[in-house]
């Protein structure tokens, strides 16, 4: 017989509290927070499934490391020991370090985008589309069929299309074409991977076209787990191995290192090309910090080198995907529509299917995420209409392809009790869905508004007449 338990492969060092609260505490902390867990203080929070960036609990041997950072200006021991760790593991000459992913975006998509170019993707994060049109260019998402279907069982829903991506370059010009963005994992289009046979597609159009291709690697670990179990020809390769293919493939990569290299904060930009590293690099050292640190003490550096190693330790991996599906098929056993199968970092709940009596303008995502806060103190992020909903020109809104709900996992932080204990506040709102209501804009600002939107509710206009009138017709 064989264990059914996940256990985590790590035992508790250092824990941190937990402020645990009542419902009543925490409708008044949602109130004012303007109904944007974003805007909550994590103090107020259970169980923060906001995000798995950041948020990890690092290894003894990272805290180890963090002790041992050179925090020399150039050419730390530090940054030495994180270059080679990048260049070893990416193939990529030109490294360049910088305090977040979206810092290397920003290098990056700025120098080569611009107005009349365009990027595809097969979805593009919400900074790096924030980073493309910030430059004037436009981002193109250009995800397989299979992503747009939450119950279609496909094993790698986070494909580009090929066709259409050809098509695109054709129809915009490979002149125009900034750059095609793969992103492994697929966040944006739930968390599904991508398959190497997708990877050496694109590679091979942006060959024949004479394209820049850039991997957007952050959870390029998780991506190959999916990789080695489920495409043909990797079940004896390491991950690390996978890995490094997928990187082989490309022109560089941008990685958010607050993902899978396991730490708090970091990031680096990793290019083949020395001509576009150097004009990146003179931005880097205007904007983020010397080409040897780029933003970041040499603490974090050390925390780096070591993550990039453990992510790719097989029981890490293991539990990692094998802890996401624990809650994904926990909730499904209970009837909450999630994107299935479960990805590697989050669990995806479709909130339009949850409450089907939200219309996209009263944004069910940001009415379940509120709600699942109330009821247990869970955090958890819209990715909707409140995040790339936008305005046509008479002011009404254009919502998104899907109404969603993420639950990141951090990584090492949280037990499968608290996942058992996210499935059972699920269970508690499965019963009063249809008393839900939906939520209005107050105030946005022009870029990434869910971060500090601000929303009222709007109680009366539909799941209160609805239920009414439900009850009226009994
Ligand atoms: N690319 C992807 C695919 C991401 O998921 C993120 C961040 C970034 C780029 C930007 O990296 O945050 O270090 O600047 N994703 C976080 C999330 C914020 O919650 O999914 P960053």
């Amino acid at each position: 017989m064989k264990h059914k338990t996940i256990i985590e492969p790590f035992r508790i060092k250092v824990v941190e509290p937990i402020n645990m609260t009542t419902e009543a505490q925490r409708r008044a902390f949602l109130k004012n927070a303007h109904y944007n867990p974003f805007l909550l203080h994590s103090s107020e929070v259970i169980v923060d499934l906001l995000t798995d960036s950041g948020t990890a609990a690092m290894s003894a041997a990272q805290w180890g490391g963090i002790m041992q950072g050179d925090e020399s200006y150039a050419g730390a021991s530090s940054w030495l020991k994180m270059e080679s760790a990048i260049k070893d593991l990416t193939g990529y000459p030109y490294i360049m370090p910088v305090h977040q992913g979206r810092a290397a975006e920003h290098l990056l998509y700025t120098r080569i985008g611009g107005k009349g170019k365009v990027f595809f993707s097969n979805t593009h994060f919400d900074t790096t589309r924030a980073n493309i049109e910030f430059s004037g260019a436009t981002a193109i998402d250009l995800p397989v069929e299979a992503s747009k279907h939450p119950d279609e069982i496909s094993p790698f829903k986070g494909n580009m299309d090929v066709d259409k991506l050809v098509e695109g370059i054709e129809k915009h010009g490979a002149e125009n074409t900034a750059a095609v963005i793969l992103t492994v994992t697929n966040n944006s289009s739930g968390g599904q991977p991508v398959s190497m046979g997708n990877a050496r597609e694109v590679a091979a159009v942006c060959k024949q076209y004479g394209i820049l291709f850039i991997l957007d690697a952050c959870r390029i670990a998780e991506n190959a787990w999916f990789i080695k179990h489920r495409e043909d020809g990797f079940e004896e390769k390491t991950y690390k191995q996978i890995a490094q293919e997928m990187f082989a493939l490309a022109d560089g990569c941008i990685m958010s290192a607050k993902k899978d290299a396991i730490v708090n904060m970091g990031g680096f930009l990793a290019l083949n090309d020395l001509d576009l590293a150097v004009k990146c690099r003179t931005v880097l050292i205007i904007t983020e910090g010397y080409s040897t640190y780029g933003g970041l003490s040499g603490r974090d550096m050390e925390a780096i080198a070591q993550g990039l190693k453990e992510v790719f330790e097989p029981d890490y991996l293991d539990y990692r995907i094998k802890s996401t599906a624990y809650l994904g098929e926990g909730l499904h056993r209970h009837g909450v529509p999630v994107i299935r199968p479960i990805g590697g970092h989050a669990v995806y709940v479709d909130a339009k299917a949850f409450y089907p009596h939200l219309p996209a303008h009263e944004f069910p995502g940001q009415a379940l995420s509120c709600e699942l806060y109330l009821k247990g103190g869970i955090r958890c992020c819209e990715i909707g209409s409140v995040m790339f909903g936008k305005y046509d020109a008479d002011g009404q809104l254009i919502p998104a392809e899907m109404e969603l709900v993420r639950l990141a996992i951090p990584r090492r932080v949280y037990t499968q009790s608290h996942l058992d204990y996210v499935i059972e506040t699920f269970e508690m709102l499965m019963g009063s869905r249809e008393r839900a209501h939906g939520f209005k804009i107050t105030y946005e600002p022009p870029f990434l508004r869910h971060f500090t939107a601000r929303f009222e509710p709007v109680v009366g206009e539909t799941a209160i007449n609805k239920l009414e009138e439900r009850v009226a017709a009994m």
